[in-house]
């Protein structure tokens, strides 16, 4: 056995235990994910989700306030819009309720306003895009579903700056902030929707502004230890690295939760779709760096660094997002004891956000309770939010997807 791997088996064995202590230590249900109940819960939210709103209109679910019962709504411009259509889209993928596929069919088409001329849009036409019209044409295989993604994927690839190499994520913060070119990290998100687009379109160019991308945030938006900076400063002109910075976390030299499961989705996929074992290597090294730094019941709160950090609000959407990611990472390791820590570490959150305490239950028609949206703004604390139930479903599918495929490989 090569040393690396040995290194690795003795890695994985103790974060094995480690993992396991922690588990122990709080009210999770143990190993193993009782999907199918998980997911039927998920399907009776939908349910009651779709009796509170209006259907016929082009308003989509957002968010619901701590003290609320009662959805904020929002339009199709929201950088949220994809996250109601795509829950839809999941939930009919598990259940094969026509009347859910209805729904998703309406909600994602009120999304092609997006391609209007008049609407600039910025770097989240990936996550509205790849969530709503993505999910809709790998579920159905209708072909004007891919047409309406394809033509996303060519606004958002207007954003990319080959002097920098990155996809622009907020031109109006040129103006509000003076930012010139920023990146951001959840823009790693939506590479995804450039690399289906290369994938499943004539243009090529958009693998390699995605690989672009994910290069040059790995070697500037990151500390030596792993963690993110939520926001990348490039000087438009000569593409030079200016700063680091962020928009949603505590401080600069914080590390702002949801950004580094961002960070670790992001480049767990980059590494599916380049095969390139140096994003895996970096995918590992993000996610230790998240795993480390988390309370016994796996899910964070909103900023690793906040002060007096036991009183922040947790935010369940970094959980979701990074459960997600953890499973793909699992699937996708090289190293068999990596592969089990990371599939561990993901049971571990799902159970956890499946317990009383994190369900929203009877209380609200949503998945999820106490997710962050923006602290420093002062909006959706604490809140349920439906980009951490899309998270959560997509999680939950990925999850009974994929026990699947290791259930099947066992018996072979
Ligand atoms: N993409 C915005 C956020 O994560 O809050």
């Amino acid at each position: 056995m090569k040393i690396r791997n040995i290194i690795f088996l003795l890695m994985g064995i103790a974060c094995i235990m480690l993992c396991s202590c922690k588990l122990s230590a709080n009210d999770c249900k143990g190993n193993s994910v009782d999907v199918v109940a998980d997911l039927a819960y998920c399907h009776n939210q939908v349910k009651r989700t779709l009796q509170l709103i209006e259907n016929d209109s082009c308003m989509l679910p957002r968010s619901i306030n701590t003290m609320s019962d009662k959805w904020n709504m929002t339009n199709a411009y929201d950088w949220t819009s994809g996250f109601w259509p795509g829950i839809l889209w999941y939930d009919y993928e598990n259940t094969g309720d026509e009347s859910v596929k209805k729904e998703a069919e309406h909600y994602t088409n009120c999304l092609a306003d997006l391609l209007n001329p008049e609407h600039r849009g910025d770097h989240d036409l990936g996550f509205q895009f790849f969530c709503s019209f993505v999910n809709a044409y790998r579920i159905t295989g209708d072909p004007y579903y891919k047409k309406i993604a394809l033509a996303g994927a060519d606004k958002l690839a207007a954003f990319f700056n080959p002097k920098v190499g990155t996809i622009l994520s907020w031109p109006h913060m040129e103006k509000e902030k003076g930012w010139p070119h920023n990146t951001i990290m959840d823009n790693m998100m939506n590479l995804d929707l450039l690399f289906w687009a290369a994938r499943n379109g004539n243009n090529k160019d958009f693998y390699r502004m995605a690989e672009s991308h994910a290069r040059v945030t790995m070697q500037h938006q990151f500390r030596p230890d792993y963690t993110n900076y939520h926001v990348a400063i490039y000087d438009t002109v000569s593409g030079n690295f200016i700063k680091g910075l962020t928009n949603q976390g505590y401080s600069d030299e914080s590390c702002w939760s949801r950004g580094q499961a961002w960070a670790i989705y992001g480049f767990t996929m980059v590494y599916r779709e380049t095969g390139n074992k140096e994003y895996l290597r970096f995918a590992e090294k993000l996610a230790d760096a998240y795993l480390t730094r988390l309370p016994d019941d796996y899910v964070p709160y909103w900023d690793f660094d906040a002060p007096d950090i036991q009183n922040q609000p947790k935010d369940v959407s970094a959980a979701a997002v990074c459960a997600s990611a953890l499973l793909e990472l699992s699937s996708l390791e090289d190293n068999k004891a990596m592969s089990e820590y990371y599939w561990q570490a993901a049971e571990h959150m799902l159970n956890s956000l499946a317990s009383d305490y994190y369900r929203c239950g009877n209380q609200k028609t949503a998945f999820l309770l106490h997710a962050t949206g923006n602290m420093p703004a002062g909006y959706e604390i604490d809140a349920s939010i439906n980009y951490a139930d899309y998270y959560y479903i997509e999680a939950l599918h990925r999850y009974k997807t994929l026990k699947r495929i290791n259930t099947l490989s066992e018996k072979q």
